[in-house]
């Protein structure tokens, strides 16, 4: 989803357009359909804005860049107005130049209002309001660059992250944050912005992040961070540990294929000292919640969006056979709207990779409204999610780049997990269950390993699988919440319709829908249900032979009347869905390959979505 980047350096370069132009590019993970900068080419602003890849963008600069000491850009995901030159950012009226992040919720009757002054607009974006608004009040005689954007920071409502320049200002740069992500990066040479850390790594790890309602006025080497009642704030930069290397494809095609391959070294990460052998349990330093607690819970409730949400899906299962508490889980965009019912003891634990979805962080904060403690199951460190909760556990995953999430949802499993021993020593799991726990979690990474040994025979199956118009994911049990996961990521990905079932619902309903150009995918685990779950294949069979059966049963038998078997090795039912997990990552790789799909930045998806 979009991006924002911008700098004041304390000496004029063409390497300060390199840095801004740089900075897109490491957020063109997010998602985006077109980019823009502006600078201060000598006492003027410069803006340069193009539709689509930000290769379209570094066409529209030519090869030699101008100098500048000033800048922002912008990648759009566009909500309001098209995708086009016109309506990408950074949007420059008069002496004002702006860049936003979120949505501007009074745009319209803004819009009316400054029309009504005299405004003409350009584009139709809600953002252009604001560098209207913030012109217009520029223009008045009694107000400053500081002051102008003050006065127009009390007229927005929505969410924002916004970077201002102003044409007469060079040595300023004002941003403002309330509901969208924004940091300040420090370096000798200047003084960054953006609201991804990824944007500028490259330059510094010093940050100061932004909290909601908050504005800084900073310089090359300065900065002063404001409440929005203009109270100064007492701020200290932290160092991030994040290293511009782990952003490369490092000889992948894709990011995509490049960060499940990249499972089993995550879930050492997530695991690495967490396992305490000795008390049947797990060390997880960063709960923060009060031992006597997690006797007290009565009821654990997951809120999440895409793939967390069917991390946390899974959560469900796994959660309550040990710890025999219910547990609900509930899509963010639902849940912060709805009054749903809850106690002073469910325990809110909100999943994400980014840990700023807009929705999720929503949920969160009307979770801790009504009283209930909080933890994060995040990736990514000083998240604003991250920051808010009250305890969490961080997956140490790594940059997760491609839009499709894959090794977070393997990542957010085992930390589920680990999550389950600590509460469950506080109260019926058992030592046995605990070592089974344990013993699973101890042989994961070469298990994975082991499913990603099957990556050339699955490429190989690819083409035969692309040629369905329709795909149906089905499995039991744990294996539900993975069918669903797995026609979520092939539908990402490669654009191919699929749903998902329990294999036992199909009567109902769904069975209607087999037919010649429908492929489905059987997931069948040699597991207490193996019996009933057969029965529903023989079910499938009976009707289609349009089957790709994946199962760690090694029954010959299962072959017939399908396109294909894929077989995985039997491990524990605590960890058999990430073995199952990969397999339909892998399907969704190759399957949009073969299709020719742009993999890491699917149409109309975005990466971190911090938008309602
Ligand atoms: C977007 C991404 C998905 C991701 C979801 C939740 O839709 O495209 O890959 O699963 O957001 O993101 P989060 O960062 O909260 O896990």
């Amino acid at each position: 989803m979009c991006g924002i980047i911008g700098l004041i350096a304390s000496k004029s370069s063409p390497n300060n357009i390199e840095a801004l132009v740089l900075g897109l590019k490491r957020m063109e993970y997010r998602g985006y359909d077109s980019a823009g900068i502006a600078f201060m080419a000598g006492n003027q602003i410069k803006t340069v804005r193009s539709k689509g890849k930000i290769a379209s963008l570094e066409d529209k600069l030519g090869q030699s860049l101008e100098s500048t000491k000033l800048g922002i850009g912008h990648t759009r995901w566009a909500t309001h107005g098209d995708p086009s030159e016109i309506n990408a950012h950074p949007h420059t009226v008069g002496k004002i130049s702006i860049v936003h992040n979120g949505i501007i919720e009074n745009y319209q009757e803004l819009k009316q209002e400054l029309i009504e002054l005299g405004c003409e607009f350009s584009s139709e974006t809600d953002s252009e309001v604001v560098a209207q608004l913030i012109n217009y009040y520029y223009q008045q005689s009694d107000l400053d660059f500081v002051g102008a954007v003050r006065q127009a920071l009390t007229r927005l409502k929505g969410a924002y992250g916004l970077a201002i320049i102003a044409e007469d200002q060079p040595d300023q740069l004002i941003v403002a944050r309330q509901a969208s992500p924004l940091l300040i990066g420090l370096s000798d040479h200047a003084t960054y912005i953006a609201s991804d850390p990824m944007a500028i790594i490259s330059y510094t790890d010093r940050i100061i992040y932004l909290e909601d309602k908050e504005y800084a006025v900073l310089g090359a080497g300065s900065y002063q961070v404001y409440d929005f009642d203009h109270n100064l704030r007492d701020v200290t930069p932290e160092t991030i540990e994040l290293d511009p290397g782990q952003i490369q494809k490092s000889g992948y095609d894709h990011f995509l294929i490049k960060e499940i391959m990249e499972q089993p070294e995550a879930v050492i990460n997530v695991l690495r000292g967490r396992i305490d052998k000795q008390n049947f349990s797990s060390h997880l330093g960063g709960l923060n919640l009060p031992d006597d607690y997690f006797r007290k819970i009565d009821r654990i409730l997951i809120v999440a969006c895409g793939t967390a949400y069917y991390a946390g899906l899974l959560g469900k299962y796994l959660l309550e056979k040990m710890l025999n508490i219910p547990v609900d889980v509930e899509m963010a965009s639902e849940f912060r709207y709805r009054d749903p019912a809850t106690s002073k003891n469910t325990l809110g634990v909100v999943y994400s990779q980014s840990g700023e979805t807009a929705d999720s962080l929503a949920s969160l904060r009307e979770m801790k409204r009504r009283g209930m403690l909080t933890l994060g199951i995040i990736n990514t460190a000083g998240s604003t999610i991250a920051r808010e909760v009250d305890g969490g556990i961080y997956l140490h995953a790594g940059p997760e780049i491609s839009v499709a999430s894959t090794k977070a949802f393997s990542s957010m499993s085992i930390a589920t997990l680990l999550l389950g021993l600590e509460i469950g020593r506080y109260r019926q799991l058992s030592i046995e269950r605990s070592m089974e726990v344990i013993q699973a979690l101890g042989s994961l990474a070469n298990d994975i390993e082991g499913v990603l040994s099957l990556d050339q025979e699955i490429k190989l199956l690819a083409s035969k699988i692309a040629k369905f118009g329709h795909m149906m994911y089905l499995g039991r049990d744990s294996l539900y919440p993975i069918a669903i996961e797995g026609s979520h990521k092939l539908k990402e990905v490669s654009y191919i319709q699929a749903e998902a079932y329990p294999a036992g619902e199909m009567k109902h309903g769904a069975n209607a829908l087999l037919g010649d150009d429908l492929l489905v995918v059987f997931f069948l685990s040699n597991n207490f249900l193996y019996d009933k779950a057969k029965s529903n294949l023989a079910e499938v069979k009976a009707r289609t032979s349009n089957i790709l059966v994946v199962t760690d049963s090694e029954e010959q038998d299962l072959a017939r009347g399908t396109i294909d078997v894929i077989r995985v090795k039997r491990v524990s039912d605590w960890t058999q869905g990430l073995i199952f997990n990969v397999v339909s990552q892998l399907i969704a790789y190759y399957v949009a390959v073969d299709l020719g799909r742009d993999v890491d930045q699917p149409r109309n998806l975005a990466k971190s979505v911090t938008v309602e």
